[in-house]
């Protein structure tokens, strides 16, 4: 990331860089303009247009498509989308039907886009009504279950005078004393790294510059995980008001929430309950007359998985090509445009009310000593009933199965945590509770906290293609390992099982997911060996065709 190109884009002020390259390349005119906001930018249209080649919805060619079908793991695990795409392909024609990746309508399996909505689960009279009829039932059904006496993250909207309390509350108080309430808290980031988050705030708190930065990372791209969209959408103003508090402890005057375009409607209930905010005087100049200046803004993504990745984030939005950055120098010191900046999850900003309400130690009171606070799990349409499951951190993994009332049909494993999760057989459920420790003491990971369900008859030589064809199509291709691995690696599966009877050499894989592992430079190409070596080590019978065994 080019410092010069971020203190440019910090310059050109309004709207940022990126979201006019977005409106451009959304338009007809679109390489002309974009080119032209190169020279008036100073960016150079290598630059721009560099940019905006990196992302999924900004490419020429998918820009003719009609309707974009899920290729997300639970869509692909549902095993709907072949047939749904034939359907659409006969409809409009095979070369009007594109590919996206995860709606975050896993509940259901069968998801597409089309003009800008997204659906899911129709088949037959549901697919005549919306395209014959123009009347499609769009609605997102999942059930929203808690497991805590008092739900924290579901519970019910009181209205903004209300909910707001507590942030009214703080701004009579200092600074310090909500230092203390949030390290008591032991409340950690539920992105995926549990990274925890006083530690961060007060980094940025104390870092020098007069402009500061809050931003909200709603770009959930993990597939399999609907819970900041079940956030955004449903509880909105939990989000904002741990955005809010964050800004005044940090002294930040602007946040920005960067939400996956393939969420329209959280773009919309997000921006709703913004202008609710304005209307209620709790945003713009001296909020209630306490000397705190705060504006909130969302920005639309465009379509690529490691804008999740922080300072892929913050590059992104800056206009540049979302690539990772090394750290040091950390977003809270260094972050978006160069000036100090948090950036939490949707879900991370969620839990402060809960522990504003609770005070820290009753915060800390739910959950395990190092995992604290409640967690929401995303299930997807294996389960009977698939949903959004609230529970305190250390619930058994079991508990939590059983209040989904368990799988309809067979499965023989789940993924939880995104395709850099952990791959858990289901005779070791048992094993896990909901906290980062269990997870990573038995070898996987609990992440963001999404569950996908591999059924019996799917092949785990496919679903490792999955894994590396997904990392090779996301990686940024910033650092090798990572660029040429995953390719590396779904190549050799793909050759495995293309019925020419070809092995793939053990050795061989083992030395590439090491490789991995070991010297990429962000957690997709790091992190994606840890799913594969999971299926290898307990699925090694059923690959055994596919996959040689590891030399004695
Ligand atoms: C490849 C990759 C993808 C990521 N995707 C997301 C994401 O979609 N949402 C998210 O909040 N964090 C994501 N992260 C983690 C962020 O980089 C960052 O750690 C997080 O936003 C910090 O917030 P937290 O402390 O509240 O968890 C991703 C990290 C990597 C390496
Ligand atoms: S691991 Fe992959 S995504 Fe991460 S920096 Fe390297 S190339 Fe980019």
């Amino acid at each position: 990331m080019s410092d010069n190109l971020s203190e440019l884009s910090y310059r050109s002020g309004g709207k940022s860089i990126f979201e006019r390259m977005v409106e451009a390349g959304e338009s007809a005119s679109g390489v002309e303009t974009i080119r032209r906001l190169g020279e008036e930018t100073l960016f150079g249209d290598a630059t721009t247009l560099g940019a905006v080649s990196f992302y999924d919805f900004l490419r020429k060619e998918s820009l003719g498509k009609k309707v974009l079908v899920c290729n997300g793991t639970a869509c692909l695990c549902a095993g709907t989308q072949k047939a749904l795409g034939e359907t659409l392909g006969e409809r409009f024609g095979v070369e009007a039907v594109g590919h996206i990746c995860c709606l975050g309508r896993c509940h259901e399996g069968g998801a597409f886009q089309y003009e800008g909505k997204n659906y899911s689960g129709q088949t037959g009279k549901g697919l005549d009504d919306l395209f014959v009829l123009g009347k499609g039932d769009d609605e997102d059904r999942y059930v929203v279950v808690s497991g805590l006496e008092v739900p924290q993250l579901t519970g019910e909207f009181v209205g903004c005078e209300n909910y707001y309390a507590p942030f009214r509350e703080l701004l009579g108080k200092d600074r310090e004393g909500l230092r203390e309430e949030l390290k008591a808290s032991g409340l950690r980031g539920r992105g995926g790294a549990g990274f925890p988050l006083e530690f961060k705030w007060s980094a940025c708190r104390a870092a020098e510059g007069e402009v500061k930065y809050i931003v909200c990372n709603a770009d959930e791209g993990d597939p399999g995980a609907y819970i900041d969209k079940y956030l955004m959408e449903k509880q909105p103003h939990s989000v904002l008001l741990g955005m809010m508090v964050a800004g005044w402890y940090a002294g930040a005057q602007v946040g920005v929430l960067y939400i996956r375009a393939e969420y329209p409607e959280s773009v919309r209930v997000i921006g709703e309950a913004i202008e609710e905010l304005k209307v209620a005087g709790l945003l713009g100049k001296d909020v209630l007359g306490s000397g705190f200046d705060f504006e909130l803004k969302t920005i639309k993504g465009a379509g690529a998985y490691i804008c999740g990745e922080e300072t892929a984030l913050l590059a992104s939005i800056e206009g540049q090509r979302p690539e990772v950055r090394v750290r040091p120098p950390f977003p809270t010191v260094e972050g978006l445009y160069r000036r100090p900046t948090i950036v939490n999850n949707v879900e991370t900003f969620a839990n402060v009310r809960a522990v504003l309400t609770m005070g820290g130690e009753g915060y800390a009171g739910v959950g395990t000593k190092r995992s604290t606070g409640p967690k929401l799990l995303s299930l997807d349409s294996h389960f009977v009933r698939p949903g959004i499951y609230e529970v305190a951190m250390g619930t058994s993994l079991s508990e939590v199965m059983a209040m989904a009332g368990g799988f309809r049909g067979k499965v023989k494993a789940i993924q939880v945590g995104g395709p850099l999760g952990g791959v858990v057989p289901v005779g070791r459920i048992g094993e896990l509770s909901v906290d980062f420790e269990s997870f990573k003491e038995k070898g996987f990971l609990l992440g963001h906290g999404g569950v996908v369900s591999i059924p019996e008859g799917f092949p785990m030589i496919e679903y490792i293609e999955h894994l590396f064809q997904f990392t090779a199509d996301e990686s940024c291709g910033k650092c090798f390992p990572c660029r040429l691995g995953s390719t590396r690696g779904a190549e050799l599966v793909k050759k495995a099982r293309d019925g020419s009877g070809y092995q793939v050499d053990r050795e061989l894989l083992d030395d590439l997911l090491e490789t991995m592992e070991q010297t990429s430079l962000c957690a997709l190409g790091g992190g994606v060996p840890l799913p594969i070596k999971n299926i290898l080590e307990h699925f090694a019978e059923e690959l055994r065709p596919q996959i040689g065994a590891r030399a004695e």
